[in-house]
């Protein structure tokens, strides 16, 4: 019987790169999100069944975040149905200091299905594929984000992960916290970036409130200003502030540095 693996998240940041990891390697997969024809809406709990089927493993990619309160009931559910639907094996994508986060992975963790948890940290791609890339645009990144030094992660640190955990037996019901090799504040991997790309990009810091003005004037949905508040006022305290080295531990080599990202996002023109 051929195996699949269901990828959440086709087309984002870790779901992108853990399929084409997936599908260079010759595995199957079928990796859906809500625009996918095949779709799969975090919302939509009577839509997931048919998803999951044929699938034997999953790579588990929550949206938004995992701090929401409705992500509890959602991982619950979720393992409830992959375990209906013959799914074997869960790797859940999980974030660090967050209460929600730990709820999740203790709900995996405990579903007598095997396991593995991918816990990151910040994704340095934020910058280049996420909230964060229209400020480089314009020169300018405001951020509440003070002098809190965080570990910034590639993506394609946290897919090669993943990928191995899909792929070796001997990683089964593992956890991998995985980290940048070093801590910069946002003020640091803005002037990274600027020194890469050579552009004039300036960072300053704002208030928590100035930035979620700032966020409603761009017609953020509410749900989005609550992470970014819990992101930034909450979680941003230092708890997150420490090199992890899950990277090393999965695979047998060094994380990524953000100079690193940065050179190599930078010959991608998508900073032009
Ligand atoms: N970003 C970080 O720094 C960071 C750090 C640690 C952990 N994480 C975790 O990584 C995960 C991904 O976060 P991300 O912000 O980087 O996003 P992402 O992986 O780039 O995913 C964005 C994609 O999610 C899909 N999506 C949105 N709402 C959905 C829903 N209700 N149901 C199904 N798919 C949905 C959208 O595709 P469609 O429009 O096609 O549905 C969108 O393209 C989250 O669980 C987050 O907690 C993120």
């Amino acid at each position: 019987m051929n195996k699949t693996t269901l990828i959440i998240g086709k087309n984002g940041k870790t779901g992108r790169r853990v399929d084409n990891l997936m599908q260079n390697a010759g595995h199957i997969t079928q990796a859906v999100s809500r625009s996918t024809t095949l779709s799969f809406d975090w919302l939509k709990p009577e839509g997931w069944p048919k998803a999951m089927a044929g699938c034997d493993s999953a790579y588990v990619c929550f949206q938004p975040d995992l701090a929401v309160p409705f992500a509890k009931a959602a991982i619950t559910e979720f393992i409830k149905q992959a375990k209906l639907a013959g799914i074997q094996h869960i790797v859940l994508l999980s974030g660090r200091g967050e209460e929600g986060a730990q709820q999740a992975e203790q709900i995996v963790v405990s579903s007598g299905l095997k396991w593995n948890v991918v816990r990151a940290s910040w994704f340095a791609q934020n910058f280049s594929e996420g909230f964060l890339i229209d400020g480089i645009l314009n020169n300018q990144v405001a951020l509440p984000a003070g002098d809190i030094p965080e570990p910034f992660i590639d993506t394609d640190d946290i897919a090669d992960v993943v990928f191995a955990c899909l792929t070796k037996p001997e990683l089964a019901n593992q956890l991998f916290e995985v980290t940048g090799p070093e801590v910069l504040t946002f003020r640091d991997c803005v002037e990274i970036i600027a020194d890469v790309s050579q552009r004039p990009i300036e960072f300053t810091p704002i208030s928590a409130e100035q930035f979620l003005q700032s966020l409603k004037q761009q017609n953020m949905p509410e749900e989005v200003l609550w992470l970014m508040n819990e992101l930034f006022t909450v979680v941003m305290d230092g708890r997150n502030s420490q090199v992890i080295n899950g990277v090393e531990k999965a695979l047998g080599r060094p994380a990524t540095s953000f100079r690193e990202y940065a050179l190599k996002t930078a010959a991608s023109g998508v900073w032009r």
